[in-house]
């Protein structure tokens, strides 16, 4: 069969990283009893109130085509919000609309990195990073995202890897899988590195909306300085429980928007009107659901934090935002894989394998704080026995 190149780029991504996971998902299907903590969701519907509004759209006949930049009703809505939020001017000039982050992601990459350029990438990273890179051609380089730093990425880590080459660095503040949200100097620092180099910054800000009490958020895109090389990526899919609706956007210098969409209407030809009429509303109103997901993400990650610390040997990277905690399995003389897989078979919890994102995080495994207050306490009790029986049994 021949088919194109990027194709095989792509192949063999994703698969084993899931195998936990998808075990799980066949034990639970057959009737074990497992707690599953692989994958984050939102743990709330959808509010009604955006239910209703996209009902509303479509009886109301907004199902035709849009304009290939997205609805202007959303983009002006989205220029208001950033103007705001970011401190400086924007407009509807400075958007385009695509179906959630993942494909915003993958346009914005395309418009600024191909064969024989470099991509730098934090290391642990989202899943779908490499997949987005390699589609470009590019080479993703990653720069290592250190535990002693609290896994914010650090300037000396990036400039040891630029080259003539780099063009562009991904960044993910809040961060998913670690939780960490870069501070205004790692930002100033890791920009200034752009300016100087000549390379995009790509801004994933998609958990922007599930930071905890005590930690602030700072976007590249607060600083007029560093206006013209950053490009920032959202959606609706996390701060108002809306994954399945495909809404998100990228907002950057309004040069880079108009040479980028001739490949968006390539793509899509803009977003669907009665979507775009209930992400306004999104945009425009707030989230209902956002702060309660904080409290309660924040909550479970200070319990997991205290008990396993506590009561066992295992190490708690306290995330300062979104769905997921960090736990190090270390001290079991285990690799976070052995170990997930150990926990599945005989503890009765799936978690994630932290080399499932990186590298870097061979002796972790990932937590997701998604699942219900009596779930979690469940299995934690039953992280803390497996623990324990695994010192018992190397003792
Ligand atoms: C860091 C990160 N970026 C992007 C996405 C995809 O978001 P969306 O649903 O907006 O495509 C996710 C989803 O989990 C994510 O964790």
């Amino acid at each position: 069969m021949k088919m194109t190149a990027i194709t095989e780029r792509l192949s063999g991504l994703g698969g084993s990283k899931w195998e936990v996971h998808i075990k799980a998902r066949k034990l639970v299907a057959s009737g074990a009893d497992i707690v599953e903590m692989t994958i984050g969701e939102p743990d709330v519907p959808l509010p009604a109130e955006l239910a209703d509004a996209a009902a509303a759209a479509i009886r109301s006949g907004r199902t035709g085509y849009s304009d290939g930049r997205g609805e202007i009703n959303l983009r002006k809505s989205l220029a208001e919000r950033y103007s705001v939020s970011r401190d400086r001017p924007f407009g509807p000039e400075n958007f385009l609309c695509f179906p959630g982050t993942q494909t915003a992601l993958f346009a914005v990459l395309l418009g600024v990195a191909q064969e024989g350029d470099d991509v730098l990438v934090g290391d642990p990273m989202y899943a779908t990073y490499e997949g987005v890179v390699r589609a470009t051609g590019a080479d993703m380089v990653p720069v290592p995202l250190r535990p002693e730093h609290g896994f914010r990425m650090q300037a000396d880590d990036i400039a040891a890897r630029i080259t003539p080459k780099t063009s562009a660095l991904l960044l993910t503040t809040p961060h998913n899988p670690t939780g960490s949200v870069l501070t205004k100097k790692d930002i100033e620092s890791i920009c200034s590195l752009a300016v100087e180099h000549d390379f995009w910054i790509i801004s994933d800000e998609v958990y922007e909306h599930l930071i905890f009490e005590g930690t602030n958020f700072v976007s590249p895109l607060w600083f007029p300085a560093f206006a013209d090389r950053v490009v920032a990526v959202s959606s609706i899919s996390k701060s108002h429980a809306a994954p399945g609706f495909r809404s998100g956007w990228c907002v950057g210098p309004q040069a880079f928007c108009d040479r980028l969409l001739p490949l968006a209407e390539t793509m899509l030809f803009g977003n669907q009107p009665f979507i775009a009429d209930m992400t306004e509303m999104a945009v425009r109103d707030g989230s209902s659901v956002a702060e309660g997901m904080c409290h309660r993400f924040a909550a479970r990650a200070a319990l997991l934090a205290d008990r396993l610390e506590q009561e066992t040997g295992l190490k708690v990277h306290r995330p300062e935002a979104g769905m997921f905690a960090l736990v190090n399995v270390a001290t079991t003389g285990m690799d976070g894989e052995s170990y997930a897989m150990d926990l599945l078979a005989n503890g009765g919890v799936a978690v994630m394998p932290g080399t499932s994102f990186g590298k870097g995080l061979g002796s972790w495994v990932r937590v997701a704080l998604t699942i219900s207050d009596a779930d979690f306490e469940t299995a934690l009790d039953r992280i803390v026995h497996h623990a324990n029986a695994l010192t018992r049994k190397s003792a």
